[in-house]
């Protein structure tokens, strides 16, 4: 005889705010954005992407192969599209190269789309994390630092146009960082008068 199933059990878990809009991560290199975005994905069970990720997918070559044989414009249009097309997926979060959101048409869909959030780093904690890791190829340079330098000074009023900043602290934990974006989301939601929320709190 076959048992009739019984009810499935609730679990609710704890309560995560559902996400609405895609969480844009942007900031220079070396400002967490992937670690702490795939950290951030799991806290909210959303999916996670990498642009970079993405483009060197399509392109079937790595990021510094795309830019020694297509060139940084190739490499923009490609993001710009690629970003374009996640931004059409279901809501999660995507952590974005450090040159997309300076890119006007790549940060204005991203403005339009999505909720755009700059981890801001200073400049010595990007460096540390950038140092010693090949594979950026605007940091193949004699002084890279200050290529890194001249890079912040020149963007960062560009991030500033993000929705929302969270400084990225030496020592923070990839959870505490994830959940201080959280935190800073809810706050930008709440802080408007209008329009569809980002986070949908339980
Ligand atoms: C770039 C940052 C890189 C990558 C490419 C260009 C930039 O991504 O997109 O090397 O212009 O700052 P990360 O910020 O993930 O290192």
């Amino acid at each position: 005889m076959i048992e009739p199933s019984s009810p499935p059990i609730p679990n609710p878990g704890p309560a995560v705010p559902r996400l609405r809009r895609t969480l844009v991560l942007v900031g220079l290199m070396g400002a967490g954005k992937s670690s702490v975005g795939k950290r951030l994905a799991t806290l909210l069970s959303v999916p996670f992407t990498d642009s970079d990720a993405e483009i060197a997918a399509a392109a079937g070559m790595s990021i510094p192969e795309i830019f020694a044989t297509l060139g940084e414009p190739a490499f923009r249009d490609g993001e710009r599209r690629v970003i374009a097309r996640l931004l059409n997926e279901r809501p999660g979060v995507l952590a974005t190269g450090g040159g997309a959101f300076i890119e006007p048409r790549t940060r204005a869909e991203i403005k339009r789309r999505a909720t755009s959030v700059w981890l801001r780093a200073d400049l010595d904690l990007l460096w540390d994390r950038v140092r010693d890791r090949p594979g950026r190829p605007l940091l193949q340079a004699p002084d890279a630092r200050a290529v890194l330098e001249d890079l912040s000074r020149r963007r960062s009023p560009v991030y500033a146009e993000a929705d929302v900043i969270v400084d990225s602290r030496r020592g923070a934990s990839h959870e505490a960082m994830a959940r201080a974006i959280v935190a800073a989301v809810a706050d930008w939601d709440s802080a408007r008068a209008a329009g569809r929320p980002s986070l949908e709190l339980p």
